[in-house]
């Protein structure tokens, strides 16, 4: 559903944030990418979302080419972020509703956008309250559920447990458990360890734009995580 082909990415400033990448992530499949700050995870995030053009190498998303056909490859792509873009003065409801209808989904009722946010752990009390007020916990349970929302067959997530609260990080792990039992691709970008391993049906490790290890569920449940984390981050790239 996801895939890079030796994707490259070089900045102006002539510097090489991602490095070669191949990768492959299927349906029904978690992926969880680690790695230091700086390390490329969300220049990787920008190429499959086409905001930044790769310099060489190619990311398709359900065999399209992102690069040649970005608006047909959009369709089968949600994306949340760690800072939501949301409308303040609209309440949490008009924010789905207007994101929905973007999303050419017309037909829903306020019983179900209620239902959606009840579902993320969002509190009743601030559905019909405007987004401004909300805290980044809250406003980035919306962003989940406008992803939700939209339904596409792939997911990309940027650090989507940062600012999150410990029963709103389970609630979210619950979820993409879920989504994944639909049959959705997803590929998250995040610094936390312990919830990559509770999830994960791989886990890469991203360091100065190579990815330097890769492995599945079975392989990293044999060994500890963290240890082969840290133990990568002290070996110099090669
Ligand atoms: N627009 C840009 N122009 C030049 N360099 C950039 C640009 N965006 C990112 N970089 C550089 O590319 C490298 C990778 O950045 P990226 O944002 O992909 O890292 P990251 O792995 O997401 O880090 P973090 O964990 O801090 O979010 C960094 O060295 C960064 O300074
Ligand atoms: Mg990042």
């Amino acid at each position: 559903m996801l895939k890079a082909v030796d994707l490259t990415k070089r900045y102006e400033d002539n510097h090489l944030a991602l490095d070669a990448l191949n990768l492959e992530i299927g349906k029904g499949e978690i992926f969880c990418l680690l790695g230091a700050n700086g390390a490329g995870k969300t220049t990787t995030i920008n190429l499959f979302l086409n905001f930044i053009e790769p310099t060489s190498g190619k990311a398709f998303i359900n065999d399209i080419d992102v690069s040649k056909e970005p608006l047909k490859a959009k369709k089968y792509i949600s994306y949340v972020c760690e800072n939501v873009m949301l409308y303040g003065n609209f309440t949490a409801r008009q924010n789905l509703d207007f994101f929905a209808r973007l999303g050419g989904k017309n037909n829903l009722t306020k019983e179900d956008y209620y239902m959606y946010m009840r579902d993320v752990g969002l509190q009743e009390e601030a559905f019909e309250k405007k987004v401004k007020t909300f805290s980044k916990g809250m406003r980035q349970k919306i962003g989940l559920t406008i992803a939700i929302i939209k339904d596409t067959p792939a997911i990309l997530l940027d650090e989507p447990t940062t600012g999150l609260d410990p029963k709103a990080a389970s609630e979210l792990t619950r979820i993409l458990l879920r989504l994944k039992q639909e049959g959705k691709a997803i590929f998250m970008c995040t610094h936390d360890i312990f919830r990559a391993k509770a999830i994960a049906d791989k886990v890469g490790i991203m360091k100065d734009g190579r990815l330097v290890m890769m492995r599945t569920r079975k392989e990293f449940l044999e060994d500890d995580l963290e240890r082969i984390y840290l133990d990568y981050m002290q070996e110099p790239v090669v």
